[in-house]
């Protein structure tokens, strides 16, 4: 697992709106950046955007990891051979030390909803899932990391908790995680379960790279992971215990809506550093 981000400090969800600081005054506070996967892929036959230029000079400059939302691995669609092989050149392009998507599905039968929804957890949906993922990563030809999810919602038909289908999964096929601490507390208060015996449970050499984000309350209580605000003080806590039982894996903050100015948004990050200096050396 020599591609993950452990050991490796603090990173950043690199945003367009930050693209001028990071060519201009490739900041310190960060030893590597993640970009969406899709905003880069180029389609076939076309020639690379602008955009894709701005992302390989800063790749000069910065470890990266490409971070997908169209995977949709828990869908009962087939894998799109189509959608993997642009990733896939996108990957030779620009040599990611991680390539991660998310534990859910977004849409059926061809048809994209743009959203990353819950999957119940089932041994038929993790046999399923299972599959399609040894089937990403022999395609890739490389492990790649998955995201557990924020959720809304529950299946009455799961017969284990997200924590043990995560850990199955990762067993089955070799994925590595990316932990979204706030993923987990956000399902947490939604769900009523215990943000600490999730992340305890958690098969821990696996974990390649933790996010943070802040989210916002919506009607009845219950947390939305909208990205738009700061990390709140829980999440901050659970990170420095995470670090501190298990030790420092890189942590990156996504910020996608009231995006601030850098330096803004680099005093958050500076706290990243903070936790770890506090926590043991532990390697797993
Ligand atoms: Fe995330």
């Amino acid at each position: 697992m020599n591609s993950f981000f452990k050991g490796m400090g603090a990173g950043v969800g690199l945003r367009p709106c930050h693209y001028s600081e990071f060519l201009n005054h490739k900041p310190k506070s960060v030893s590597w950046v993640e970009v969406i996967s899709e905003n880069f892929m180029a389609w076939k036959g076309c020639e690379i955007g602008p955009a894709f230029k701005t992302l390989q000079q800063i790749r000069n400059d910065y470890e990266l990891g490409l971070h997908g939302v169209s995977l949709s691995i828990g869908s009962i669609d087939p894998v799109d051979k189509d959608y993997l092989q642009r990733l896939k050149d996108l990957i030779e392009r620009t040599q990611p030390r991680t390539v991660s998507d998310h534990l859910c599905w977004t849409g059926v039968d061809g048809y994209n909803v743009h959203d990353l929804l819950p999957v119940p957890y089932t041994q038929e949906c993790l046999d399923w899932t299972a599959d399609k993922l040894d089937q990403v990563q022999n395609f890739l030809g490389r492990q790649i990391l998955i995201e557990n999810p924020s959720s809304y919602i529950e299946f009455k038909k799961s017969d284990m908790t997200e924590w043990e289908f995560i850990a199955e999964l990762i067993r089955k096929t070799g994925c590595g995680l990316l932990l979204d601490i706030n993923n987990v507390y956000v399902s947490s208060v939604n769900h009523g379960f215990d943000a600490k015996t999730y992340l305890n449970s958690l098969p821990h050499a696996a974990v390649g790279q933790i996010h943070l984000a802040g989210h916002s309350v919506g009607t009845n209580g219950i947390l939305i992971d909208t990205h738009d605000a700061p990390v709140c003080d829980q999440v901050w806590d659970l990170h420095r215990w995470y670090v501190q039982n298990f030790g420092s894996v890189g942590t990156m903050i996504e910020r996608d809506g009231n995006i601030p100015e850098w330096s803004v948004l680099e005093s958050e990050i500076l706290k990243i550093g903070e936790a770890y200096n506090e926590a043991p050396l532990i390697t797993l």
